[in-house]
C-alpha cells in the first residue's frame, strides 16, 4: 500500500507503515544522519519547476528561483542545471548562485537595501538586472556603475497596492509597506532612471506577497502594472520585460492554491487580451519550488503530561523551524512509522527556552520517547531562516534522488559555531 499524504508533495508516501521520500525510508535516514535532519526530494523540486515551465511553454519566459526560500548550494545546482535563473537579495546569495554554476545573465537582484559593495560585485558578475526599490537607490546605482565604466540594467519594483490575501508579515504590495515604489510615483521614477547616465532601463517588476493561494491578486497586480507599462512607454521609455515577483503558496494544511500552469494560463490570457503577450516574462517563485519537497525529521525526547496541555518535546526547535514562532504558521507533523496506537493531543515543542518555541499546537499523536516524526512542508523558509539560538548547531541536510542520498550539508558542531569568536587575553 502506498499513499501520498500531502498535495504538492508527490514523493512523500507511506509504503506499508513506513514513511518514504522518493525511494528512501526516512527512518533509515534519521538513524544514519541523526536528527534534526532536513531531507529534500530532487524529483519534487523538478516537478514543481516543470509546472511553471509547462504553463509558459512557447513563450519568452523564465523562472528565477528566489533562493531566500532555500539557498543550499546543492539545491541551487538542481535548479541551475534545470535552466532556472535566480532572484537574489544579497551579496551572499550572489556568491551562492555563482558557486552553484549560474551565469551572471541568469541573475536578478531584488531588495530594498543593496549596498555599494553588493552593487559593484553584481555589476562585475554581469547580472541581468537590478530590481530597484527607490529613487535614492537609482542614484547610488548609477554612480557605482559609472565608476566601474558600465551601465547598470534596471527594473523598478512598483508597488501595485493590491491585497495578496495572506499573512500581514508576508504582504508586501500594500501602501505603507517598505517595499517598492508607489504606483503614482512610478512614472516619475522611470523618467529619472532613464535620465541617469549610469543606468539602462530594461523592465518592470512587482511583488505583492508570499503564500498567495488565489489567482485574483496576481491578475489585479498585473492590470495595475500593465497600466504603468502603457504610461511609461508612452513617455518614450521602452520596457523589455515584465516580472511578476514571487510565486504561489503551497499546501501546509487545507489550502487550495492553484497549480502553477493554471496561474500562467490566466496571466497569459490577460497579457494577450491587453496586447502584451510577446513580452519577455519573469517570475520569482521560492516557496512553491521547494516547500513541499522538504521535511524535517526529529526525535521525540520526552512526553510531558500537564493539567491543561500535554507536551511532546522534540529535538527540533524554533531555531530550526522558525515559521510557527514567527507567523503562527502551521506545519503538519506525522510519524515516520505509522501506528494504530491511540493518539493523545499534544503541543509539540522544542527545547529552546521560549514559550514561542512550539512547532505544532493541539496535535493528535501516538508518540513515545525515541519515536521519529516528520515536520512537513519544511523545504522553504526553514533551514534558510535557521539560527544558532541557544547555541544549537544548525541541522544537517540531505538531498534524496530516487534511492540515492546525498549529504549536502553536515550538521554544525560547536567548533563551527565559535570559529569566528575570540576569547579575551
Ligand atoms: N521575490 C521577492 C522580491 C520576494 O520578496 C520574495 C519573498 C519572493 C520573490 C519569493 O516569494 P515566494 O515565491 O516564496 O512566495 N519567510 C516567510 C516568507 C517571506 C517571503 C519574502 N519574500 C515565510 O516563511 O512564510
Amino acid at each position: 500500500m502506498s499513499a501520498t499524504i500531502l498535495p504538492g508533495a508527490p514523493h512523500l508516501q507511506y509504503r506499508g507503515d513506513a514513511l518514504y521520500l522518493e525511494d528512501v525510508r526516512l527512518a533509515d535516514l534519521a538513524r544514519e544522519h541523526g536528527t534534526p535532519l532536513f531531507a529534500y526530494s530532487r524529483a519534487s523540486m523538478l516537478s514543481a519547476l516543470a509546472a511553471y515551465q509547462r504553463g509558459f511553454a512557447g513563450r519568452n519566459a523564465k523562472v528565477c528561483y528566489a533562493l531566500k526560500a532555500n539557498s543550499a548550494l546543492a539545491v541551487l545546482q538542481v535548479f541551475a542545471r534545470a535552466g532556472c535563473g535566480f532572484d537574489i537579495v544579497s551579496g551572499g546569495e550572489l556568491e551562492r548562485v555563482l558557486a552553484a554554476g549560474a551565469r551572471g545573465s541568469d541573475i536578478i537582484f531584488s531588495g530594498v537595501g543593496k549596498t555599494r559593495r553588493e552593487m559593484r560585485r553584481a555589476l562585475e558578475a554581469g547580472i541581468h538586472c537590478f530590481n530597484v526599490e527607490s529613487e535614492p537607490e537609482l542614484e547610488v546605482l548609477s554612480g557605482v556603475a559609472m565608476e566601474t565604466g558600465t551601465r547598470a540594467p534596471v527594473s523598478l519594483r512598483v508597488n501595485p497596492d493590491v491585497n495578496p490575501l495572506t499573512h500581514p508579515y508576508i504582504s508586501t504590495g500594500l501602501k505603507g509597506s517598505k517595499f517598492g515604489i508607489a504606483h503614482k510615483e512610478a512614472l516619475r521614477a522611470y523618467q529619472r532612471a532613464a535620465a541617469l547616465p549610469g543606468l539602462r532601463v530594461v523592465g518592470i517588476d512587482c511583488h505583492i506577497g508570499s503564500q498567495i493561494t488565489q489567482v485574483s491578486p496576481y491578475l489585479d497586480a498585473l492590470d495595475r502594472v500593465l497600466d504603468l507599462v502603457t504610461a511609461i512607454e508612452a513617455a518614450g521609455i521602452p520596457l523589455q520585460h515584465i516580472d511578476f515577483g514571487g510565486g504561489l503558496g503551497i499546501v501546509y494544511n487545507a489550502e487550495q492554491p492553484p497549480a502553477a500552469d493554471a496561474l500562467w494560463q490566466r496571466l497569459l490570457a490577460r497579457l494577450d487580451a491587453r496586447g502584451f503577450g510577446e513580452r519577455q516574462l519573469m517570475i520569482e517563485p521560492g516557496r512553491s519550488l521547494v516547500g513541499n519537497a522538504g521535511v524535517c525529521l526529529t526525535e521525540v525526547l520526552y512526553l510531558k503530561p500537564g493539567e491543561q496541555k500535554n507536551f511532546c518535546v522534540i529535538d527540533a526547535a524554533m531555531n530550526d523551524l522558525p515559521r510557527p514562532a514567527m507567523y503562527e504558521a502551521f506545519h503538519q507533523i506525522v510519524p515516520l512509522q505509522a501506528t494504530t496506537a491511540k493518539p493523545v493531543t499534544y503541543d509539540v515543542v522544542g527545547p529552546v527556552c521560549e514559550s514561542g518555541d512550539w512547532i505544532g499546537r493541539d496535535r493528535k499523536l501516538a508518540a513515545q520517547p525515541g519515536d521519529l516524526l516528520a515536520v512537513l512542508s519544511a523545504g522553504a523558509y526553514c533551514m534558510s531562516m535557521a539560527s544558532n539560538y541557544n547555541t544549537r548547531g544548525r541541522a544537517a541536510e540531505v538531498l534524496v534522488d530516487g534511492a540515492t542520498v546525498h549529504l549536502i550539508r553536515e550538521r554544525e558542531d560547536f567548533a563551527d559555531q565559535v570559529r569566528k569568536e575570540k576569547l579575551l587575553p
